[in-house]
């Protein structure tokens, strides 16, 4: 019975004039039928993929056509809360794919930031969590929760859900980060708030930075020495990393040290930046990587189902998206989208390549539906299948 309904034909004139009534009254009742009809086949209806989908596309935002906008941003809007004012003065990263959403993944926001001199962006807070990667500028500074992290390029800074922030440049050039928020997953939840009213926490309207009440970069001093922590203090949330911040050197050294390593055949060397208290992720919602490509190294593809956005630190590549080349080079921007084949590869013969990159990857192992499939170098495919608890490869 159910064969016969699923392959009758869908056209309208095909229709019983008992079927065409029943189709309007489902409609009027604010409801839709949940079965689409094809005039040969069983076709499921579009929410029923049969491998993982989605409508964000790969893609490179290239920093020779960003850095110029965002740099001149600063003479079409001020920052700050009154007219004329950007709260924050940024320019967001839209996926061609994902239009009119403000996203770059199905789960993540990305923007451009940037403070000249002098500036400071108003203390706000929100539910999302944000990770923050420094492009330009020696003088710029995010405070977070009473404490003040200060920033050179190729610094990261993490703000947790809920805490009070505000950026701000001591320098004579211009401050210019790039953010990722888990806006889209919040939004979708119904979980994303923003709190705009800073004089709760500086008290004084004219006053837009909160104050600080720990020393300057005092969770690096605490928090930064690899798998030796501090026993006489603790974090009241075990979800929120206590480590905000973490230094180029530190990340370059570390990826050096382990530079005569096999590494990972399909993203060489990477390292993971995790909780130094519980070694989970940086944040619930997000992990961060490091990635190290050797002059010349090319790495073997493979396509999982966590989405991520790279961000290019040092020297240049190419990443094959399936059937895209993203090339790219320091401060450039991509994106991987959920289930693509992909594969990298440092262009140079002589100088490293660096990569950042966040994914939503700890949503996916929360709700036990990690998927991997890995090629190997004759091209064949090894699935981690949709088991809870994948295996972990060598
Ligand atoms: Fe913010
Ligand atoms: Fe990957």
């Amino acid at each position: 019975m159910m064969d016969n309904v699923i392959k009758m034909a869908p056209s309208e004139s095909e229709l019983s004039k008992h079927q065409q009534n029943y189709a309007q009254r489902v409609h009027d009742s604010d409801m839709i039928e949940g079965w689409w009809w094809d005039s040969t086949e069983f076709r499921p209806r579009p929410d029923q993929p049969v491998e993982p989908s989605g409508p964000a596309v790969p893609h490179v935002w290239n920093w020779s056509t960003v850095g110029p906008l965002i740099h001149e941003s600063g003479e079409v809007v001020g920052l700050g809360q009154g007219p004329g004012e950007a709260e924050r003065r940024v320019l967001v990263l839209r996926n061609p794919g994902l239009s009119p959403q403000y996203a770059m993944t199905n789960t993540f926001f990305g923007d451009v930031q940037l403070i000249e001199p002098g500036e400071v962006a108003p203390s706000h807070r929100h539910t999302t969590t944000a990770a923050r990667f420094v492009f330009e500028g020696m003088g710029g500074w995010t405070s977070v929760e009473g404490e003040r992290v200060d920033l050179q390029p190729g610094d990261i800074v993490m703000n947790p859900q809920w805490a009070w922030h505000d950026h701000g440049n001591d320098g004579d050039d211009n401050f210019v980060f790039f953010d990722v928020l888990d806006i889209p997953l919040l939004t979708h939840l119904g979980t994303a708030v923003w709190d705009f009213d800073y004089v709760q926490v500086t008290g004084d309207k004219a006053n837009k930075k909160q104050p600080l009440t720990r020393p300057n970069n005092q969770c690096m001093s605490l928090f930064d020495s690899s798998g030796i922590v501090p026993r006489f203090v603790s974090s009241s949330r075990t979800d929120q990393s206590p480590l905000l911040g973490y230094r180029y050197t530190t990340v370059r050294s570390t990826l050096d040290k382990m530079r005569d390593e096999k590494g990972s055949p399909n993203d060489g060397i990477i390292v993971e930046f995790n909780n130094p208290e519980s070694g989970i992720s940086i944040a619930p919602t997000m992990s961060m990587c490091a990635q190290l490509l050797r002059p010349g190294e090319k790495t073997l593809s493979h396509r999982h189902n966590w989405s991520t956005i790279y961000i290019a630190i040092d020297g240049r590549g190419s990443t094959v998206v399936d059937d895209t080349t993203l090339e790219w080079e320091k401060n450039d921007i991509f994106v991987v989208p959920s289930w693509r084949w992909h594969k990298h590869s440092n262009r140079s013969n002589e100088t490293d390549a660096v990569l950042y990159s966040v994914s939503d990857l700890p949503i996916i192992e929360k709700i036990g539906l990690r998927r991997e499939q890995q090629q190997n170098e004759s091209g064949d495919i090894k699935d981690t299948g949709w088991t809870p608890n994948c295996p972990v490869w060598e």
